[in-house]
């Protein structure tokens, strides 16, 4: 079943009357429950597209179908309402507010989303974290800092998980504890994962692979098991 769709999707960003073609005619149709890799040479445009897929960026021609409905027909509470609730975001850089404990920075998801339900410690058991929940993410190893970041990607329970480059920042274990992470919620929560990655390494937990060049998509196949 489709979960995200893409037609003639183009994205260019103009900035001082300087146009810059990013993405060139996607189609893309993810079903629910893949893990799709996104693979392509720097500036190739994998995160524009999946800020695009996500509605965090609006495309400039083409159409976005997320969970069957044109991203162009949700009004912006909407819009904002399945970035909160139904995708989660793990971005290269953990992005985790310094000065939030480990616990703080998940909280703040949960109350940012009005998200009653979330059971925090039990995200925290998931990546294995309940330890470190007093830490500041100063006082964490990058594959921690990660790793928590990947909690709060999932306390509001996503139905899509968009993870940009999770692995890039760490060295071989722990980018293998990440890759197990979102394997597990790929395998036993159903999560819909899109994965941009530079490593080959990662490829083989997914089971989709598509690579991106200059803007336009030069390979799509199934792989890994
Ligand atoms: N806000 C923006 N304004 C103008 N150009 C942009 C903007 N965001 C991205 N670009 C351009 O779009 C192209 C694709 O960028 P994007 O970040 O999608 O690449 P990427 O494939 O993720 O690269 P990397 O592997 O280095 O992260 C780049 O040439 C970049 O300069
Ligand atoms: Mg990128």
């Amino acid at each position: 079943m489709e979960i995200i769709k893409c037609v003639d999707v183009v994205k260019n960003y103009t900035n001082k009357k300087i146009t810059t073609y990013v993405l060139k005619n996607i189609n893309i149709i993810i079903n629910r429950g893949e893990f799709c890799a996104v693979t392509g040479p720097s500036g190739s445009g994998k995160t524009t597209l999946l800020y695009v897929m996500s509605g965090l960026e609006k495309c400039t021609s083409g159409s976005v179908e997320i969970f069957k409905k044109p991203l162009s027909l949700f009004s912006s509470k909407e819009t904002a309402e399945i970035r909160k609730r139904r995708i989660g975001f793990v971005f290269q850089f953990y992005n985790l507010l310094p000065n939030l404990t480990v616990y703080e920075n998940i909280l703040l998801a949960k109350i940012i989303s009005d998200n009653k339900e979330g059971d925090i410690a039990a995200a925290l058991a998931v990546v294995g974290m309940e330890e470190r929940k007093k830490h500041f993410p100063s006082q964490l190893s990058g594959g921690e800092q990660q790793r928590v970041a990947l909690a709060r990607a999932i306390i509001n329970d996503p139905e899509i998980i968009f993870a940009d480059e999770p692995t890039g920042n760490l060295d071989m274990a722990g980018g293998i504890v990440i890759m197990d992470l979102l394997k597990k919620l790929n395998n036993d929560y159903q999560k819909t994962i899109i994965l941009v990655t530079h490593s080959e390494d990662n490829l083989k937990y997914c089971n989709r692979h598509i690579k991106l060049l200059d803007g336009r998509i030069i390979g799509d196949e199934k792989t890994g098991f």
